[in-house]
């Protein structure tokens, strides 16, 4: 008798935690938007993918890491060879060691990848207030909400509501979990200027970002969404010929 008891008090301890952890974490679900790539036909405007490396290399390469991108990755978004060189030929990148093997830098080639803004995560946290600004390389894929999330915490930082506890150095958000994120607002109205001169509000900063996150973290999704449609259509088109094979077939009998 007693076990049930004490089996119902630790169900109820448990149950009262996990809502206590959910009313902590509490988070407000992105509002969805408009994305070049969603649907079963998207794809992605390179046009925007390319304002938002630059975003990215002006900005947020200032504390994230892209590990898993090379430069040469970059005629995946439409840079022509040239172009790629001369990007990648533009950061210091380790190249090798010297005499001494102590580590040294030379400019870029096509093969290197990204530069990171850290040498490690020990030194990103010291300049981050404690927080590790995570690596951008996969993070559209790494949140729930993907595309829709990050977007949201781009253009989600608010004054916070009256009596709410903001600690030292956070920031609130309305979409992070739990409101407080280190990361101080990274995108103002017009804070990156484009050759073409593209709009460059808060929100088409954080769209065009996003859009270029969406395509290092799926670089291969319009592959697959024209193989899937070329399968359905193989699909079809058998369905309609094996319909047509069985009629004839069976024509004769009766
Ligand atoms: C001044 C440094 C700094 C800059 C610049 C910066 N970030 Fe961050 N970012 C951080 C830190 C620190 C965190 C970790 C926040 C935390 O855990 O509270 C973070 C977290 C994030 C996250 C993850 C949020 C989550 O759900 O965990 C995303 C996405 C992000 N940043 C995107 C960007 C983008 C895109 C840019 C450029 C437009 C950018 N950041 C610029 C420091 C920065």
């Amino acid at each position: 008798m007693r076990s049930v008891r004490r089996a119902t008090v630790a169900a109820a301890l448990l149950l009262a935690g996990l809502f206590g952890i959910a009313a902590a974490q509490e988070s407000v679900p992105p509002p969805k938007q408009e994305w070049s790539f969603g649907g079963v036909f998207g794809t992605y405007d390179l046009a925007a993918a390319q304002r938002g490396f630059q975003i990215y290399s002006e900005v947020c390469s200032n504390c994230h890491s892209m590990r898993l991108m090379y430069y040469r990755d970059l005629s995946g978004i439409g840079l022509n060879e040239a172009q790629i060189k001369a990007v990648a030929a533009s950061v210091q990148v380790p190249v090798g060691l010297n005499d001494q093997g102590e580590p040294v830098n030379g400019p870029g080639t096509p093969a290197s990848r990204f530069k990171s803004p850290f040498p490690n995560d020990l030194a990103a946290r010291a300049a981050n207030n404690g927080a590790l600004p995570p690596d951008l390389s996969l993070i559209v894929n790494a949140r729930e909400g993907g595309a829709d999330y990050v977007y949201g915490i781009l253009t989600g930082y608010q004054d916070p509501p009256e009596n709410f506890k903001l600690q030292e150095g956070m920031n609130y958000n309305e979409y992070f979990p739990g409101h407080q994120i280190a990361m101080p607002r990274p995108l103002q109205d017009g804070q990156v200027e484009f050759a073409g001169g593209a709009p460059n509000a808060t929100a088409d900063e954080a769209h065009d970002v996003v859009t270029f996150l969406a395509w290092t973290s799926n670089p291969e999704l319009v592959e697959r969404k024209q193989m899937g449609i070329r399968a359905v259509l193989f699909l079809t088109l058998m369905t309609g010929l094996t319909y047509a094979v069985k009629r004839k077939i069976w024509a004769e009998v009766h």
